[in-house]
């Protein structure tokens, strides 16, 4: 354990801290001595934190069930004293997600925003409110993507059955300027709000479309989920004390071309 970046007395609350993103910013976070909170419902995450160590915890939370919300961040407080970052890389969704547009229902179009959105709001006010009430303030750092920042490019799916969903680009459009909200409303109380934009994070997917993305990426390549860590590190941490409302795109240079 290496207090690199002045994390060892630093409470996080990772939601999806699990996930193919999540874990990696769990593990980071760790990695510096700060006590992390993985709020996932998966078992994934108590496993992730038996692996971690004593300063990591798993709290089976649902993100979207505002009941569970409030209990998160009323036991992180209780238990460890304080909540210095919440970083909120959860995906959740319902099983109509990923549909091509033709066949995206007022509906489930509805329910995946709620979801997404919703919870990323709820999460983000309830973790502010504790945030507030400390002298040091604190961090939220919500997951945004290059989709909220710029239309998607769909010639990377050509000859496979993927998609862009169109929930997607509204949702990442959205946490972008509810982050923006947030650092305006809770800038004077020394609560800072970030996002990060990942572009597409290789876990796997069909070939085609892998080659087809890296073409289009000046650094040729996919992201992987360490690449992501760092700039979460720089956003939690003193680096950035003067930093907040921004959006860092994380994508090998994807949204300048
Ligand atoms: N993977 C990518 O290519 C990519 C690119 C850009 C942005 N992002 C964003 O990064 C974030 C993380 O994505 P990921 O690829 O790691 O996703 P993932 O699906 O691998 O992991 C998401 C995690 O969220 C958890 N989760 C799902 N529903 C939840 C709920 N209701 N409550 C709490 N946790 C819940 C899951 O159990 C899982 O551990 C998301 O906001 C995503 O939109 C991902």
């Amino acid at each position: 354990m290496t207090d690199c970046l002045g994390l060892s007395d630093h409470v996080s609350v990772v939601t999806g801290g699990a996930g193919l993103i999540g874990s990696s910013i769990s593990r980071g976070l760790a990695d510096c001595g700060a006590t992390v909170v993985i709020a996932d419902p998966s078992d994934a995450g108590s496993e992730l934190a038996d692996q971690l160590g004593d300063h990591v915890h798993h709290i089976d939370t649902d993100v979207t069930d505002p009941n569970a919300v409030e209990l998160l961040f009323e036991t992180t407080v209780k238990e460890f004293g304080r909540i210095d970052s919440l970083v909120n890389a959860a995906y959740p969704r319902n099983d109509q997600y990923g549909a091509k547009f033709e066949d995206v229902t007022f509906e489930g179009w509805n329910e995946n925003v709620s979801l997404h959105l919703g919870s990323y709001f709820y999460t983000s006010k309830c973790a502010a409110l504790k945030m507030q009430s400390q002298p040091e303030g604190g961090s939220i750092v919500n997951f945004g993507s290059i989709y909220g920042i710029e239309a998607p490019d769909f010639t990377v799916y050509d000859g496979t059955s993927m998609t862009s969903p169109v929930e997607y680009s509204a949702i990442k459009a959205g946490v972008i300027n509810l982050t923006r909200y947030l650092a305006s409303y809770l800038g004077s109380d020394g609560v800072r709000a970030n996002t990060i934009s990942p572009g597409g994070v290789f876990d796997d997917q069909n070939e085609q479309f892998v080659r087809q993305y890296e073409d289009q990426t000046p650094m040729g390549r996919m992201a992987m989920p360490e690449d992501i860590v760092g700039p979460v590190l720089f956003l939690v941490s003193d680096l950035s004390t003067f930093v907040t409302g921004q959006d860092i795109a994380v994508d090998g240079g994807w949204t300048i071309s």
